[in-house]
């Protein structure tokens, strides 16, 4: 299976009649962004561009460590050697070494000589995506290798001396991860030379709008769809989402917007699907100015009251459906004064 991961890999990587198949490279042109805390994500980035010092890129899901680390190899040094990327969560301990370090004939029943992603990236950069998930003790070789320089196919007895810039990234918080035993402190050290925590798009909300911006150009063509512009209305409703998914979630919410609008110029708050239920619970905070138990009663006979009307004013049902007692809720009708 190694050999038919490596060949397939080869393929793309060196393409002759398919060459439009090859992967899209990004570039720090591509990345958008103007918050302060996305700003210096970019300004280290940049400089780790400029050396060959492995990096280790700490994001939630979706916030943009593939981009980063593509436009740290394609507009860095190294731009004109190989870029290539392992997912370490996607394959099994003995499978992941073999692709990693390649074969040696003889080494195992039906091994090949065949080169790992170590030599194809030669001269390159090799990210290793989710490293965390990467066998404790293949971390352990991993650290060998780039303690030393070298690295000895699967099998094989010869050392192959190895230049290879490595980016790792990882989606959970770094500490949390070495304290459960899933990723090994030396190996963690021996990679971060250079570090980047890229911020969730939560915590830079300068960025939501314009990040939107760019996705209606991008995908606007592509739907054959003609929108100018955003409503009012819609951007608040942009802005005041939690993105649990990070600017990939945002990017599918405007895809869906732009696939659902007819031919109108103008994006609303309609078009916007945010599945409201995985959001956190939005506060009014002008209301909360009369005090935390005042307002929960408000937002409770609000919640009544709707219930209430809902069932037209069917006791049992309202009480079963708000999962309370019929007593209850017939004391809270009477406090609230929400007889009908
Ligand atoms: N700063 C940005 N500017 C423009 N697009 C972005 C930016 N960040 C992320 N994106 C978009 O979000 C998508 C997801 O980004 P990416 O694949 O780099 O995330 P990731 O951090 O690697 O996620 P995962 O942990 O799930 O692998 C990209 O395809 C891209 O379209
Ligand atoms: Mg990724």
């Amino acid at each position: 299976m190694s050999n038919t991961i490596l060949e397939l890999r080869k393929e793309i990587k060196e393409p002759n009649e398919v060459k439009e198949l090859k992967i899209k490279k990004y570039r720090f042109s591509n990345l958008v962004g103007k918050s302060p805390n996305f700003k210096a994500v970019l300004n280290i980035a940049r400089k780790a561009a400029n050396s060959s010092a492995s990096v280790f890129i700490y994001g939630e899901t979706g916030t943009g460590k593939e981009l980063i680390a593509q436009s740290i190899h394609f507009d860095g040094t190294r731009q004109n050697k190989p870029f290539l990327a392992q997912n370490c969560a996607a394959l099994p301990e003995t499978l992941l070494e073999s692709i990693l370090f390649g074969t040696a004939k003889g080494g195992f029943t039906g091994a090949v000589d065949r080169a790992g992603l170590f030599e194809q990236a030669n001269g390159g950069t090799l990210l290793l995506d989710e490293i965390n998930s990467m066998p404790y003790e293949l971390q352990g070789k991993l650290l060998r290798v780039l303690q030393e320089d070298y690295i000895r196919r699967v099998g094989g007895s010869k050392d192959i001396p190895i230049d290879v810039r490595i980016i790792a990234t990882v989606n959970e918080p770094t500490e949390a991860l070495i304290k459960q035993g899933k990723l090994r402190k030396d190996l963690y050290y021996r990679i971060k030379i250079i570090p980047i925590d890229v911020p969730p798009l939560r915590e830079r909300r300068e960025d939501i709008l314009i990040l939107a911006e760019q996705f209606i150009d991008k995908h606007n063509k592509r739907y054959n769809k003609n929108i100018w512009m955003l409503s009012d209305k819609a951007k608040e409703k942009l802005l005041s989402y939690n993105y649990p998914g990070n600017v990939r979630e945002l990017e599918n919410i405007i895809m869906a917007a732009i696939s659902i609008i007819d031919d109108e110029n103008v994006l609303t708050d309609k078009h916007i699907l945010i599945d409201d239920a995985n959001n956190t619970v939005k506060i009014d905070y002008e209301f909360l100015e009369l005090g935390v138990e005042k307002y929960l009663e408000n937002l409770e006979k609000e919640i009544i009251k709707n219930t209430l009307n809902t069932y037209q004013y069917n006791i049992t049902k309202s009480a079963e459906h708000l999962k309370i007692k019929r007593q209850t809720l017939q004391h809270k009708i009477k406090k609230y004064n929400l007889h009908s």
